[in-house]
């Protein structure tokens, strides 16, 4: 397992995601929404948020491709959808892991917003807003976290950590080789 240090415990981690589809479910009650779940790190917080909403849901995918394989982006992105989706008119709420420069997010939402939804809001796990290059505001954030590299509920390093149950910092002797 890597080395790491718990930053948001289960428990923590639960009660927002509780709290966040209480407020979906009262902003987007009588609503049919499109989940559009950025794979693969935010699998475990979309489908989490998801089990708990009220209004008519569907669930879609998307694989981006930002970062090569360590923890530097290396600015380039490539898109993949599941299926063919239709979004015209409709409202999407896209669910994202982390926000970090916003490369990523800024590139995904120029795509998604050429297919002509109603609405398109976006949700963050995490939100690390001192590595910001492009000014972007998520709708609804998880949580806000430091300059911090971190692991854990979908996120990975490398592909590893996922399935830790809590979010943890990574420890840099994992990185700094
Ligand atoms: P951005 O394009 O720099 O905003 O990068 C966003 C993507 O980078 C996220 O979807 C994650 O896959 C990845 N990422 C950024 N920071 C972290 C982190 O601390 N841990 C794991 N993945 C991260
Ligand atoms: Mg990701």
């Amino acid at each position: 397992m890597l080395k790491h240090t718990m930053l948001i415990s289960e428990d923590q981690l639960q009660r927002r995601v509780a709290e966040l589809a209480e407020t979906l479910n009262r902003e987007f009650a009588n609503t049919t929404i499109d989940i559009i779940c950025v794979l693969t790190g935010a699998v475990f917080f979309a489908t989490d948020v998801m089990r708990m909403l009220t209004m008519p849901t569907r669930l879609n995918f998307v694989k981006v491709s930002s970062y090569d394989s360590g923890s530097e982006s290396s600015g380039t992105v490539n898109l993949h959808f599941s299926s063919a989706i239709d979004l015209q008119g409709r409202t999407v709420i896209l669910f994202e892991d982390i926000l970090d420069t916003g490369i990523t997010l800024d590139y995904l939402l120029k795509h998604l917003r050429e297919k002509n939804p109603q609405a398109l809001k976006v949700c963050v796990l995490l939100d690390k807003p001192e590595r910001r290059k492009i000014d972007l505001q998520p709708d609804y954030i998880g949580f806000q976290i430091p300059d911090e590299f971190v692991i854990g509920y979908g996120l990975d390093y490398q592909e590893l950590g996922r399935n830790l149950k809590y979010i943890a910092v990574l420890d840099p002797s994992e990185y700094r080789h």
